[in-house]
């Protein structure tokens, strides 16, 4: 029955992410790094109807967060949208973040946007060179998806919370997420 179901996808209608996203307001932390850049870039070419794509990013080395989305939009990678659909690209709209900071370091009025009208969230933002001092490395990766989960608790239209990590799959951190989204998640059979 789940293979009638699943060839029956594969042969018609695809997995239905598309369909899923269709709408859909989207949050990525780390869009400036290597797997939120190529979520962004898929987002916005293979989902038309897609809805807001919030991307939290911090200024870094003198740059503004601005500037910086700017300089990811005009990436390579973005080049066939560019010419193609432009129209896309305005989906995308800063939230000026630091999952190293308290509370991300993300004014009240971004925070409370988000909460308002995110459907789904990819939490990318991680350091992945581990050459860092330990106590900066937790701060960054544990600490730093812990204040991804709080803002997310604030979410009332969350439906997925995808937290990218080197096992397959999503990973949903029970304790810190409430009852509704527990229940929610496990609809959706995404908790484990
Ligand atoms: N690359 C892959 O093939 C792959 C596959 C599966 C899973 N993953 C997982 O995906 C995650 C990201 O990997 P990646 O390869 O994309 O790494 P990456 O290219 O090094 O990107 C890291 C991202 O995290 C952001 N970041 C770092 N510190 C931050 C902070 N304090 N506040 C806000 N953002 C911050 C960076 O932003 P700045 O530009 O501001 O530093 C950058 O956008 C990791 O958890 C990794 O394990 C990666």
């Amino acid at each position: 029955m789940e293979k009638d179901k699943k060839e029956e996808n594969m042969a018609g209608k695809g997995l239905g992410v598309t369909e899923f996203f269709r709408g859909k307001n989207v949050l990525i932390s780390g869009a400036s790094g290597f797997l939120g850049k190529v979520v962004l870039h898929k987002l916005l070419t293979t989902v038309p109807d897609v809805g807001d794509i919030y991307v939290m990013v911090r200024a870094k080395r003198g740059v503004t967060a601005q500037d910086r989305v700017k300089q990811i939009l005009e990436a390579v990678i973005f080049d066939d949208l560019r010419k193609s659909n432009p129209g896309q690209l305005a989906k995308v709209r800063l939230v000026e973040g630091d999952v190293m900071e308290p509370a991300l370091a993300m004014s009240e009025a971004h925070a409370a946007e988000l909460a308002a009208n995110v459907n789904v969230v990819f939490h990318a933002a991680a350091d992945v060179t581990f050459d860092r001092l330990l106590s900066e490395a937790f701060n960054l990766n544990v600490e730093g998806t812990r204040r991804m989960l709080e803002l997310a608790k604030r979410m009332d239209n969350l439906e997925v919370l995808f937290l990218t990590e080197k096992r397959k799959g999503s990973f949903f951190y029970r304790p810190l997420l409430s009852p509704g989204l527990c229940s929610r998640l496990h609809g959706l059979q995404l908790l484990r």
